[in-house]
């Protein structure tokens, strides 16, 4: 409405057009109105009210409105080894209310996510059980269902920061959750049909499900759980699980940790023992499964030899989920060697035409490496550094001497996208020299 001569918005003179509150921005507005001017966006006839909209077919599924397109996962490139066996984190700062909309929710993959078609899924209940039986999906959607909202968390949420500060934003340290609605099938209710209750004593007995994927995520789940509240999932938020979330259907554990969430479930094997899976080593997680009967490492060892076909999980963020990783770090370098050095310095001259370290040391195709030790990875002032590096510099990350040593073990694998033309030391031994030599000579 344009509020010219309107008695209700004050008399206004001569107001902007809208070209010219485009051209002069919302400052300019802004500074209109501190001065008492009329604000244009209040008083102006805008296009969005002189044209008409979009159709109902504009598009086939609604999306955000591109002015929110700042609102999006954001990769932290060193964190694993590979996106495949990655994570997305939830967009905490940007969100509000207590559901997490499933395009901008925490996942986790172990070996990417995967297309299953609703068609070709089959999920098998085996083990201890009266009958062994195979459910397709339209068998799972016939039977009774509930919804539930429950809340997921990744067992190394925070774990970021167990070594210390290392990223800037809530998203990257708090946001390994998210909380959705859940529609789907009673865990028990498919138990129950397989003849559970007729067959065994419950006590001690475990279930093992694994998902369909390459990594065949699979983890041990006590038989009182499953028979209480777990879920198979077949929709989020109303409606059909993302890919990420393991479409057509995932297992819900509420108040267990996420990898227990298991993804594309394609098995659930009721045993008198747990599997002792890879996914659930003190490597990886932090329950306590009690292990009723010793014998069941043998068939978990034989079955985590299945299960690790694909797995693709290596590095930084894997190993530092575990416990052992909130300790600080150990220096590789405790004392400054003479020896050491002298070594150090050797491995370092056949790389001097692309870095100097020392008086008088310059860039050259990598920069200089004066105080690298301690310094902002990305941090001299001049040199055009890769975008992954300015990421780093940005979020204030420090080269370390456990940084360093994994970075020069294979500095693409700790850092993707960077352009350093270096495939990594080839003798793990001369790590430890070549790092007490940049410290000497760089001090
Ligand atoms: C043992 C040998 C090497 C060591 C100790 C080393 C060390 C480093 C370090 C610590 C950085 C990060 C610097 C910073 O954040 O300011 C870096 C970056 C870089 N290095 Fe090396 N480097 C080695 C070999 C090489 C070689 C052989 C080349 C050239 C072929 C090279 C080229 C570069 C480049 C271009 C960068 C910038 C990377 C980017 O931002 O993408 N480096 N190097």
């Amino acid at each position: 409405m344009n509020s010219n001569g309107d008695p209700r918005y004050g008399r206004v003179t001569k107001a902007p057009s809208r070209r010219a509150f485009l051209q002069g921005g919302v400052a300019a507005a802004a500074g209109a109105v501190a001065a008492g001017g009329p604000d244009p966006l209040t008083t102006e006839v805008h296009d969005w009210a002189s044209t008409t909209g979009d159709g109902v077919d504009a598009t086939p599924y609604g999306l955000p409105i591109e002015f929110e397109s700042d609102v999006i996962w954001r990769n932290v490139p060193w964190l694993m080894a590979d996106p495949i066996s990655s994570i997305n984190f939830s967009l905490i700062h940007a969100l509000e209310g207590t559901i997490t909309p499933q395009g901008s929710a925490f996942e986790r993959h172990h070996s990417g996510a995967i297309e299953v078609h609703k068609d070709d899924y089959r999920s098998m209940v085996n083990g201890l059980v009266d009958t062994q039986l195979i459910f397709t999906y339209d068998d799972l959607e016939r039977l009774p269902r509930e919804n539930h909202h429950y809340f997921c968390e990744c067992a190394a949420n925070i774990g970021v920061e167990w070594a210390g500060a290392q990223l800037n934003g809530v998203q990257f340290i708090h946001g390994m959750i998210h909380n959705m609605e859940y529609t789907g099938v009673p865990l028990r209710i498919l138990l129950q049909e397989a003849g559970l209750e007729t067959t065994v004593d419950l006590q001690d007995k475990w279930i093992f499900v694994e998902g369909a994927d390459a990594s065949s995520n699979g983890r041990s789940i006590p038989m009182n759980k499953a028979l209480d509240d777990v879920l198979v999932a077949f929709k989020t938020n109303g409606e059909a699980l993302r890919k990420e979330y393991g479409y057509p259907l995932r297992l819900v554990v509420s108040g267990c940790e996420g990898n227990l969430w298991v993804k594309w479930l394609r098995r659930i094997e009721v045993l008198n023992r747990t599997v002792e899976s890879r996914k659930e080593s003190s490597k990886y997680a932090d329950v306590l499964a009690v292990t009723p009967n010793k014998g069941g490492s043998e068939q978990g060892a034989a079955m985590d030899k299945q299960n690790n076909a694909g797995d693709t999980e290596v590095a930084a963020v894997a190993e530092s989920t575990s416990n052992e990783k909130a300790k600080p770090a150990e220096p590789v370098v405790a004392s400054l060697d003479s020896e050491l050095v002298l070594k150090g310095e050797k491995v370092f001259r056949k790389y001097e035409a692309c870095h100097q370290i020392g008086d008088g040391a310059t860039d050259k195709s990598g920069p200089q490496l004066n105080g690298i030790l301690g310094r902002t990875i990305g941090f001299v002032k001049d040199f055009i550094y890769s975008k992954s590096s300015n990421i780093a510099s940005e979020e204030g990350r420090v080269w370390n001497e456990t940084e360093m040593t994994a970075f020069l073990a294979k500095p693409k694998a700790y850092m993707k996208g960077i352009k350093m033309g270096f495939a990594g030391l080839k003798k793990q031994s001369n790590l430890k020299p070549l790092i007490a030599h940049l410290k000497s000579a760089g001090n």
